[in-house]
């Protein structure tokens, strides 16, 4: 039996006692590995900080059975949260933006009775000082309102710390590359934070999307949801951080699509741009084959109409950016 009291229900969400895969990947010069944040609960790496997050703000009594919880998201937050507010059973205001994947919008609609979309655009080019503009409005407006804040929410790096670290330190006796990317900071803070004790000559690598703001480059406008920000996060000052790798974005796409055609992985935008990253910095790797992982934060799904699609890509970045598919096997007839 179950309450209706948040405190009583924490147990329905407490699902972090199962590991997420770790997939091995082909590769000719070094030891690749692929942790596969999309098998969490409702689909992506946020489930992690969006769990802790929730639990901690109800164990501290900042979020109780007649709070609203409302935050801004461009995606895959706003999915966790709203899986898990569901659970706990209490009421979810996502507020969204005109980034946000049609699937993702599907999906916030069918379960949030109440969902804000904003539409103009910030000096920056972003939506983010718009989102979180009508998430202090909300605030005033609802009462008992619970905002998770997860552009500074010291949980949110915990998480990982915590929970995604402890199952690479669990998985893995030897790491020696970890490529990260980046959007609140989370990840990479909490990862960065318990890996380098576990692994001391561990080198991090953050990647961000080109037109993002986080390491020091004109903030532009961006059209795939997962990595970068108008704004420098807060959480990013306790990263132990050894490079940074800035991606264009028609570089992400074509990180998706060979991600998918050399190893069957379907994967979201911000895997693509690591993934581009990673293959680009090994390129002209010579040496014994380090270990290098890096995680998929959520699945292709949600990027079918966009990054896996040639028209949006078209439209988008123009003829040239269409990755050639055309490595796929033939099918063998015979004669
Ligand atoms: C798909 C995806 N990848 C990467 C990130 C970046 O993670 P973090 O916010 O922990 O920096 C996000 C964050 O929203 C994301 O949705």
């Amino acid at each position: 039996m179950t309450g209706n009291n948040p405190a009583d229900r924490l147990d329905l969400i407490d699902d972090h006692r199962l590991r997420t895969p770790v997939a091995r990947l082909a590769h000719d010069r070094i030891n690749l590995y692929a942790k596969l944040e999309y098998s969490n609960r409702s689909g992506s790496t946020k489930d992690r900080s969006a769990y802790w997050i929730l639990r901690r703000a109800v164990e501290r009594g900042e979020l109780g059975p007649h709070s609203t919880v409302v935050e801004s998201s461009s995606g895959n937050f706003a999915i966790s949260l709203a899986s898990y507010c569901r659970a706990l059973g209490v009421p979810f205001v996502p507020v969204i933006d005109e980034n946000v994947n049609p699937p993702t919008e599907g999906f916030l609609r069918r379960l949030c009775a109440h969902v804000e979309k904003v539409g103009d655009l910030d000096e920056t080019g972003g939506y983010l000082a718009t989102r979180l503009a009508r998430v202090q409005h909300l605030r005033a407006e609802l009462d008992d309102v619970y905002w998770p804040d997860q552009y500074s929410n010291p949980d949110a790096a915990d998480a990982h710390f915590r929970f995604t670290a402890e199952e690479v330190r669990a998985t893995f006796g030897r790491l020696d590359y970890l490529f990260v990317g980046v959007g609140t900071g989370a990840t990479v803070a909490g990862l960065s934070t318990r890996l380098k004790q576990v692994y001391p000559h561990l080198r991090v690598i953050a990647v961000d999307a080109e037109g993002s703001a986080i390491f020091g480059g004109p903030p532009r406008r961006r059209h795939i949801p997962g990595l970068g920000s108008s704004l420098i996060p807060p959480l990013l000052t306790d990263a132990l951080i050894d490079e940074v790798l800035i991606v264009p974005e028609v570089e992400a796409v074509a990180g998706c699509h060979r991600l998918l055609h050399r190893h069957g992985l379907y994967a979201g935008g911000s895997t693509g741009s690591v993934y581009f990253a990673i293959e680009r910095y090994f390129d002209d790797y010579v040496g014994p084959a380090p270990t290098v992982l890096f995680l998929c934060a959520d699945r292709g799904t949600a990027y079918a109409e966009t990054v896996y699609e040639p028209a949006w890509i078209v439209a988008t970045f123009g003829p040239d950016a269409v990755p050639d598919d055309s490595s796929r096997p033939l099918l063998r007839r015979s004669a």
